[in-house]
């Protein structure tokens, strides 16, 4: 059969269609720099869509007292001191333009009767500052990207699935791929390329992620291009995933619930969080109430089918109705249950990746000349614990930023070189896993690692099971030698999903090996084998496949911001 293989040529390839990725995509656009976006998911449907509550930014609309600098307290302490400061000083310095940005665009905001953008509560922000669309601010902020991308004519390309970057002598000159409908190979010739394809959480069992988002592409793309990965072990889960219907297990419940009022209550009916933080309750730090949950079920306070109440019962019908109308309509359409009168059954979800690709604050740019990663792809912002609504306005600094510096980037080369043998290699991977027939099922492995991150490395872990998990991720890779692809007329998902199983192992092997060396309890990252925060660990692990993990020490926090950071209590928070 005919290999067909179609070749683009642009200045900057952006991969992923989602918040991050178009947002940068405009920035080129708009600056008259040749941009192409590609992504493998439909652009209408990226993972940016289920983003729900909000996006943050000191505007000071409800509480004029807010500023830039407190926002970044908030984040540098609610992140348990691993959050990059510089990086943190860019996006909040930077917020109140990413939502004029949005507003330039067209982006509809939820406003008070004066007109005022309203703004929110959410998790431990010191103000209201969480700006919104109902609970469909990702969904409204994609539409408004791809409105915008599109009036400016950026190409974009649904259904393409990128299998490695293109690097010659430490600089990236494109990616390799292939269309998921009909297997057409595609040769992308690029000066630079901005990866914005997106974390790691689809690797465990309940996830907010769906089924082909979220695989750790970006991770082994970077790590197989020579860039580093940091922090992979800070994974946020959010305390309120779905139990069930099974095949939607992990599905968010936005934070909103609980910052519009809403009770978290165990089996026996007790508002538990009066344990676990008794001064912000509810609207406590993500991984404290994700702990929380976590502790009431294991004990046995938990729900028959091993969860917690939500319970919004208590709020106006019209408060439901108006700013949380995407949660009323997910429990009614899965679950057939009315939240205006019956609490939501919820357990702890794996929600976002908080490491990412090792970048510099000011760029994003990476260890690999001309390559840039962004959005969730990308660490920094976050340290141990994201603050709610951070990542989307994270999408909207950075996606400028990096679209600004990738196109320098670009301008500035006066020649490229490529290598034959890297475009050679690249087909040949296809090539392979085409004519691999073995026994194995690649979904079914996919589905043994899940297995292995959910027993071995969520929200509580050990060191004990951290090395369990290391071998029987050994195992599993032992099997992916011997798997079978077979595209068949529908497409060449099973292609895709070969590939996502080897960004899933990369990912895991990076996030179980960095959870073993984080000796200590730090936000997210719960050891009860040490129960404390140390000290010495207040470092990024920085992780390669060469060098395994290495530690990099954390910028200084500016005292300007460092004066604003309150002291939390940490009473209540317990590893048992
Ligand atoms: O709960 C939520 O609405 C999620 C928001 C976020 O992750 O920022």
């Amino acid at each position: 059969m005919a290999i067909t293989e179609r070749r683009l040529s642009t200045a900057v390839l952006v991969i992923g269609t989602g918040g991050a990725g178009l947002r940068a995509a405009i920035e080129l656009a708009e600056a008259g720099v040749d941009v192409l976006a590609v992504g493998k998911r439909p652009r209408d449907d990226a993972h940016t869509v289920l983003a729900a509550g909000g996006i943050n930014a000191a505007l000071g609309t409800m509480d004029p007292e807010d500023s830039w600098q407190q926002h970044a307290a908030d984040t540098l302490k609610e992140g348990y001191l691993l959050a990059d400061a510089r990086t943190v000083e860019i996006v909040t310095r930077g917020a109140a333009r990413g939502i004029d940005d949005l507003e330039r665009y067209g982006m509809q905001f939820a406003r008070e009767s004066d007109g005022r953008i309203s703004q929110r509560y959410f998790g431990a922000h010191t103000f209201r500052r969480t700006a919104f669309a109902g609970d469909y601010t990702g969904l409204e902020i994609q539409r408004t990207l791809v409105r915008r991308a599109e009036q400016l004519g950026v190409p974009m390309l649904d259904g393409v699935y990128i299998t490695r970057l293109l690097v010659h002598d430490g600089a990236v000159f494109g990616a390799y791929g292939f269309d998921l409908t009909d297997g057409t190979r595609c040769l992308i010739h690029a000066d630079a390329v901005i990866l914005a394809a997106g974390g790691h959480t689809r690797i465990w069992r309940r996830t907010s992620s769906r089924r082909d988002e979220n695989t750790g592409d970006s991770f082994r793309l970077a790590a197989e291009a020579g860039a580093r990965l940091r922090d992979l072990e800070l994974v946020q889960f959010h305390p309120s995933g779905l139990i069930a219907p099974e095949n939607a297990a992990g599905t968010l419940v936005s934070e909103a619930a609980r910052g519009e009022g809403g009770i978290l209550r165990n089996a026996a009916g007790e508002r538990f969080m009066n344990r676990y933080d008794p001064d912000r309750m509810e609207l406590s730090t993500r991984d404290r109430v994700a702990l929380a949950s976590y502790t009431e079920i294991k004990e046995g306070r938990g729900t028959p089918k091993g969860g917690v109440w939500l319970d919004v019962t208590h709020l106006p019908r019209q408060t439901v109705m108006t700013r949380l109308p995407r949660v009323y309509q997910l429990l009614m359409e899965l679950q057939m249950l009315d939240i205006t009168r019956e609490p939501i059954e919820i357990a702890p979800t794996a929600h976002y990746s908080m490491g990412g690709v090792l970048v510099r604050p000011e760029d994003h740019g990476t260890d690999v000349r001309g390559l840039y990663a962004i959005g969730e792809a990308a660490g920094g912002l976050h340290g141990a614990n994201r603050l709610g609504g951070n990542s989307l306005i994270e999408l909207l600094v950075l996606g400028r930023i990096t679209g600004q510096a990738a196109a320098d980037y670009s301008l500035s080369l006066t020649a490229q070189l490529r290598s034959a043998s890297a475009v050679a290699q690249a087909r040949q991977e296809i090539d392979d896993l085409l004519a691999a027939d073995g026994p194995e099922n690649v979904r079914a492995l996919q589905r043994a690692l899940r297995d292995t991150m959910t027993e071995h490395a969520g929200v509580v872990r050990d060191e004990e099971g951290l090395r369990a998990g290391l071998a029987e991720l050994d195992a599993i890779e032992e099997r992916m030698r011997s798997v079978g692809v077979h595209p068949d007329i529908a497409g060449y998902q099973d292609l895709a999903h070969a590939f996502d199983l080897r960004s899933a192992a990369v990912a895991a092997r990076a996030t179980l090996e960095a959870a073993l060396e984080r000796r200590e309890t730090r936000g997210c990252h719960n050891r009860s084998d040490y129960p404390d925060a140390d000290p010495s660990l207040r470092v990024n692990l920085v992780w390669s496949p060469a060098e395994g993990i290495t530690r990099e020490s954390v910028p200084d926090i500016p005292e300007e911001i460092s004066s604003l950071m309150r002291e939390v209590s940490t009473r209540g928070k317990l590893v048992e």
